[in-house]
């Protein structure tokens, strides 16, 4: 660990200075693309607008012969096409992968300055970050990059589970870590082929009645302690939790239910895989009309936030105060970007 005077130092001379807040954008939905495909390419300027963030991906999912050409892709993502607000990140491949090294070095020095964040996969221990976060200094400096790129690790390793709280604080640069749920599973040696969501032979099942009545089962949530633990290894280090991939694209409302728990445990957004799920991420994402409408009233009726009142017939003290203003303060932010829900909030 660097001692605390030097952590905002830049690791290699001219370098940029670290950030010291992670800045905290529209983060709903991270859709993953792979640039290969030169008709994605092409669509990037109709798809850019309708998401927060972008992901030019590169680890799996890309097939080995089309590593370089997703690369490129990016690169000329990255190069000729303008976002608008919308973010541009990556996810690299795996640190013992063979084209990590030229993942970083091309997009680094060729993208650096349009490239936000840099998703680095199977992260076991700070260590990995450190690895990164040096290697990124040296290349930002090489190309003159004016700004840090941020990293966001993803929690799929049961090593990388251990060390979350690690990870979180290991650098200036992290900007957040998503869910893995594939990956973890195998690495746990989880005994599922889903990709997130709940599983029927995870329950929990009621007690036998003296008539013997069939036993009501309920299915419980097997990440329920995976995405606690990570929004708070992510919140207690002022960075920012995403819950991950889901991999059944056809079952959205088991979909929109995943969403939904990783955003009421404190998860900011997710990830979308299919244009189907760009919907249902803005719409679980963004807090509902009817809770900010209340929110908003809360923090009206108490302008300084102390003390206890009754607003509906239900108690706000300091505490309820700054939950309205988590809520209000994300409505704020995203009304700045979608005029329609501008609208439903009332801003
Ligand atoms: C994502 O990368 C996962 O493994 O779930
Ligand atoms: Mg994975």
């Amino acid at each position: 660990m660097r001692n605390p005077r030097d952590f905002f130092q830049p690791l290699a001379i001219g370098a940029p200075d670290p950030v010291r807040e992670i800045p905290f954008r529209p983060s709903r939905m991270i859709h993953f693309l792979n640039f290969a495909n030169e008709k994605m390419v092409a669509k990037v300027p109709e798809i850019a607008p309708t998401v927060d963030i972008l992901l030019g991906n590169l680890e799996d999912a890309v097939s080995v012969d089309d590593k370089v050409a997703a690369r490129e892709g990016l690169i000329k993502v990255g190069s000729e096409v303008d976002l608008g607000d919308t973010q541009l990140w990556t996810r690299i491949n795996s640190l013992e992968s063979p084209w990590v090294l030229d993942d970083l070095t091309e997009l680094v020095t060729r993208i650096g300055n349009k490239l936000d964040v840099i998703m680095i996969p199977k992260v076991e221990g700070a260590q990995d970050i450190h690895y990164v976060d040096r290697l990124v200094a040296q290349l930002e400096a090489k190309a003159g990059v004016t700004r840090p790129i941020l990293l966001h690790a993803i929690l799929e390793t049961a090593s990388g589970m251990v060390n979350v709280e690690a990870i979180a604080s290991a650098s200036p640069r992290m900007q957040g870590i998503s869910l893995g749920p594939a990956d973890l599973a195998a690495s746990r040696r989880m005994k599922t082929t889903r990709v997130g969501g709940g599983h029927p032979g995870y329950v929990s099942i009621a007690d036998p009645t003296e008539d013997g009545a069939e036993r009501r089962t309920a299915q419980q949530d097997p990440w329920h302690y995976t995405i606690a633990r990570m929004v708070d290894a992510c919140t207690a280090n002022g960075i920012l939790p995403f819950y991950g991939p889901f991999g059944d694209i056809k079952d959205t409302e088991a979909c929109e239910a995943q969403f939904r728990a990783a955003f009421l445990l404190g998860c900011v957004g997710t990830w979308s895989l299919h244009p189907v799920q760009i919907g249902i991420a803005k719409k679980v994402f963004s807090p509902d009309p009817d809770e900010v409408r209340f929110a908003k009233k809360v923090i009206e009726a108490i302008p300084d936030g102390r003390g206890v009142h009754m607003i509906d017939g239900k108690m706000q003290d300091d505490a309820t105060w700054k939950q309205s203003k988590v809520l209000v303060d994300l409505a704020t932010l995203l009304a700045e970007k979608d005029p329609e829900l501008k609208t439903a909030y009332g801003l």
